[in-house]
């Protein structure tokens, strides 16, 4: 019998593309691949690649430049390139790196088993790539950029019982520095049903938590006839699913933080009342200039909506951009009063970087230094984390209900006593990371966690279980 293939794949950028590198791999193995563990081992080699910022795209650019070697002593080694930096690049990437055989966009994975193949019988270098923004008529772009959500191999995940589940491909807001309009293309929800389905495929491979993704998954409807479905809808279809016991969404825009969506968050027992709504800038003239649709006042309220319906049990996470186009040092001091203001469980900053292609590197100067995106980068933080080590503090002697996802990175897995307990991770209904103790078979499971001690990032805590007494007795 012929060996199986071996594909290596490294993936990069956010939770679509871990979703989409595991609908591949899936994909892939189903005809018959195995993983290797360092592109020498592969036959294949696979990058998912991310444009969002330059730095994503330049570490892509330099592994494959190491690939070069390895390719001219193994001409038969296939090597692709897929995802946002496909898109963006296109055959341009053929010219940077010669030896790539395949460029493939996210809206073209499904072609990837037989391109692969093609490139292995026949030769030479093939591109499947979706239609640009201004290339065709709306309908004609939307077609070319496809969902990819093949059956699910709950194997190739990090972890089998949490599972990413898309529900809306694309953006329309077309932020000023953002590329991701022009990567993924135009805003496209799936069919409810579909997500449906796919919700109970995942429960009966044992699935316990679903993350929905979107760009701005609060924007998510399906028009069928005169019926329109909505987050909140899809969110009381998904609470009846048996076996699924938490739901998450990301990422979320600001403007569509609607009423009904809060209630239904405050109304479902299983839906995590944790909302990551990046406000990007505190200044409204920064706000006007990224074309984010709203102002800093519109945030408030929605910010004060969220309170009014959910109250404490909220947890907000934020991203930011230091160093935009213009940025004074007043228009950033308004980023620093907006994190003070809204106290987030944690916030992303990135330093702006201009990406080609987009509003703002068309008309807009990139005129912060590097030092000042850093400085506005590093006090913003700083900012952030004091605020974040004082939400966490809030737990001290609390308990939290922990989804045990696997051994912390700090468990030393070499050197323990057989079996005995090592640091476990978890996360918090809302979203919080809690590191402690405990026997690795209780990875998978919820279970009651006691906090004694925090950091802006973790709760550390002990396994409890509560006596009939309410005495405290640790099972760690
Ligand atoms: N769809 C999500 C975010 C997508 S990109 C949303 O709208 O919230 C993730 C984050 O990267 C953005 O929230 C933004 O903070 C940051 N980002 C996007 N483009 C950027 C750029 N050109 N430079 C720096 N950061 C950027
Ligand atoms: Fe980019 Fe804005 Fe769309 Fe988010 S909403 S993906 S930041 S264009
Ligand atoms: Fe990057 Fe594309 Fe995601 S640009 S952030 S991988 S949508």
């Amino acid at each position: 019998m012929k060996a199986p293939h071996r594909l290596y794949i490294e993936t990069v950028g956010c939770q679509m593309n871990m979703l989409d590198s595991e609908m591949v791999v899936a994909s892939l193995r189903q005809r018959g691949y195995e993983l290797a563990n360092s592109p020498g081992q592969a036959d294949t080699i696979l990058f998912n690649t991310c444009s969002v910022r330059e730095q994503a795209e330049n570490k892509t650019y330099s592994a494959l430049g190491r690939l070069k070697q390895e390719k001219q002593s193994n001409p038969d080694k296939i090597i692709g390139v897929m995802g946002c930096m496909a898109q963006k690049d296109q055959r341009m990437i053929f010219q940077k790196a010669p030896f790539v055989d395949l460029v493939v966009g996210p809206g073209q994975l499904q072609q990837i088993p037989d391109l692969i193949e093609k490139a292995r019988t026949e030769g030479g270098q093939h591109a499947a790539l979706s239609l640009g923004r201004r290339d065709g008529a709306v309908k004609d772009i939307k077609r070319s950029h496809e969902t990819y959500d093949p059956l699910r191999d709950p194997t190739m995940r990090p972890t089998p019982f949490q599972a990413f589940l898309r529900i809306q491909i694309g953006c329309d807001k077309f932020c000023t520095y953002c590329i991701v309009p022009m990567t993924r293309g135009p805003e496209q929800g799936r069919p409810p049903s579909q997500i449906l389905d796919e919700a109970k495929i995942l429960a009966d491979q044992g699935c316990k938590e679903i993350t929905l993704l979107g760009q701005t998954v609060n924007s998510y409807r399906f028009r069928d006839g005169d019926q329109t479905t909505r987050l909140a809808d899809l969110l009381n279809q998904l609470e009846s699913v048996d076996g699924i016991e938490r739901i998450k969404f990301v990422t979320n825009y600001p403007k569509d933080m609607t009423y009904d969506l809060l209630s239904a968050v405050r109304d479902l027992p299983k839906v995590s009342p944790y909302l990551h709504v990046p406000l990007q800038s505190g200044s409204d003239a920064v706000l006007k200039r990224m074309k984010r649709g709203y102002t800093v006042a519109d945030y408030r309220e929605m910010m004060q909506r969220i309170d009014e319906t959910l109250g404490e049990k909220a947890a907000i996470s934020s991203d930011f951009i230091v160093g935009f186009c213009g940025e004074t040092e007043d228009e950033f001091q308004a980023s620093v009063e907006m994190v003070k203001e809204c106290r987030f469980k944690n916030s992303f900053i990135f330093k702006y970087s201009e990406r080609p292609g987009t509003r703002a590197s068309d008309h807009l100067p990139d005129d912060i230094s590097f030092e000042v995106k850093k400085r506005r980068n590093n006090e913003l933080l700083a900012v952030q984390n004091q605020i974040s080590e004082d939400g966490n503090q809030a737990f001290l002697g609390r308990h939290v209900d922990v989804l045990v996802e696997g051994p912390s990175k700090k468990a030393d897995l070499d050197d323990r006593p057989s079996r005995g307990p090592i640091q476990l991770t978890g996360r918090t209904h809302c979203d919080r990371i809690v590191v402690f103790d405990g026997n690795e078979r209780l990875v998978g499971q919820t279970i009651p966690i006691g906090i004694y001690d925090a950091t802006a990032h973790t709760l550390i805590g002990t396994v409890v279980t509560q006596e009939a007494t309410g005495e405290i007795v640790s099972l760690a």
